[in-house]
């Protein structure tokens, strides 16, 4: 079976699971309790925070454990803005993750803030340009992903974070896609908060990491113990601390081979497809994208071939043993079109055709013949249907 999935979610590492299991049997204490055994919890949980912050280069005060990417994503964007709004206007991307863009509307729904969405190019890129056209001053929060799940296309969070800092915004990217891939930390994107998601990087679900700038104010999500410095009460899970920590520190260590290894197969895997499916489309930016990443729609082609969806491709691969997801993986069960994929200019027809093929460093060159096969047969088999 080749697992073509892995933007949706990876296997636990056996390295990850070895390294929590101790803290989920014998080292089991609170690490609020003032006994030996909350103490070497207390110990383990400290180790992981200093592990965290030496991979995103920040102080280990600037970790807070999280339970991923939503819960970083609701963290950064609401209790940043609502801390201490500047003023009432926040500010993101129309290709943002739900965990965002939900987000900032809540803060419309609730909290009288505005909300702009900053349009895209056809690639999914952010303009610096587009995003200075609509900060106010009293814009009090920017929240931009620095890699896009959907399309893959990968954002200069640097520029776009100086930009912000023009008008005294905060900056919070929503590093999930980037994390197993690019280089990422406060200091290195520019950035006041960023967040991760343990199971995309081999550690369990139900795991991740919300690096907050010392000194920028954050209203809790979760009111309660003061836990993780008042910015997330609740008994902290020191085995998911240890397990994300530990999943960062392999990727760290392996990302720059990794990332070339799956740049190499990635443009392999597109110009297969593209070669060998008469009117595929590369969805997202063909250059600035993440390893691993190839995305496609399979627009109609009149007089030849009719339109399929995402979907239906999705049945006829899984039956040649090729696991996929279409473009709107993270709204799965959802008939609607992606709106990642509208705000790239495509047309809802279109964009219910998508396709999306994420891997790792460990799809060999051998592979590559018969993923494009099995995706060219499997888009062949629809459009005959159809
Ligand atoms: C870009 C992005 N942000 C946020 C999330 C949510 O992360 P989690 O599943 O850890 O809540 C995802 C998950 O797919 C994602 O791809």
């Amino acid at each position: 079976m080749f697992y073509l999935d892995r933007a949706a979610t990876t296997p636990v590492r056996r390295e990850v699971l070895e390294a929590m299991w101790p803290y989920l049997t014998g080292v089991f204490g609170n690490p609020s309790s003032t006994h030996g055994v909350g103490d070497a919890a207390a110990r383990a949980l400290a180790d992981a925070r200093a592990t965290v912050a030496a991979v995103l280069g920040c102080r280990p005060g600037e970790v807070v454990f999280t339970t991923g990417g939503t819960e970083g994503a609701n963290t950064a964007v609401k209790g940043i803005a609502l801390a201490a709004p500047r003023g009432r206007h926040v500010v993101t991307s129309a290709i943002e993750h739900e965990a965002v863009l939900e987000s900032c509307r809540y803060l419309e729904r609730h909290h009288g803030f505005t909300l702009t969405v900053v349009p895209v190019d056809r690639d999914g890129v952010v303009h610096p340009d587009a995003l200075a056209a609509v900060l106010r001053p009293d814009t009090t929060l920017v929240s931009i992903a620095h890699a896009d799940n959907e399309v893959g296309t990968v954002q200069d969070v640097p520029a776009l974070a100086a930009v912000a800092r023009t008008v005294g915004a905060r900056f919070h990217t929503d590093a999930v896609q980037s994390a197993p891939w690019l280089p990422i930390g406060l200091d290195r994107l520019g950035v006041d908060a960023l967040s991760l998601s343990g199971h995309k990087l081999g550690a369990p679900k139900g795991t991740g990491v919300l690096a907050l700038r010392g000194g920028v104010p954050i209203e809790p999500l979760l009111h309660g113990g003061g836990q993780e410095r008042g910015r997330r009460s609740g008994t902290e899970d020191v085995a998911g601390a240890v397990a994300v920590a530990t999943a960062l520190a392999l990727v760290a260590g392996e990302r720059a081979a990794a990332a070339a290894r799956a740049t190499t197969t990635r443009d392999a895997v597109v110009a297969g497809v593209l070669a060998g499916v008469p009117g595929a489309v590369l969805t997202g930016s063909p250059t600035h994208r993440l390893p691993g990443h190839a995305s496609f729609c399979f627009p109609a082609v009149p007089g030849v071939a009719p339109a399929v969806t995402g979907e239906t491709v999705l049945l006829e691969l899984e039956q040649r043993d090729v696991v996929s997801s279409s473009g709107s993986a993270c709204a799965a069960g959802s008939t609607e079109a992606s709106h990642v994929l509208t705000a790239l200019g495509l047309r809802e027809d279109v964009a219910r055709t998508a396709l999306r093929l994420t891997f790792d460093a460990g799809l060999r060159d051998e592979d590559v013949p018969v993923v494009v096969r099995s995706v060219a047969e499997a888009v062949g088999a629809v459009r005959a249907l159809a």
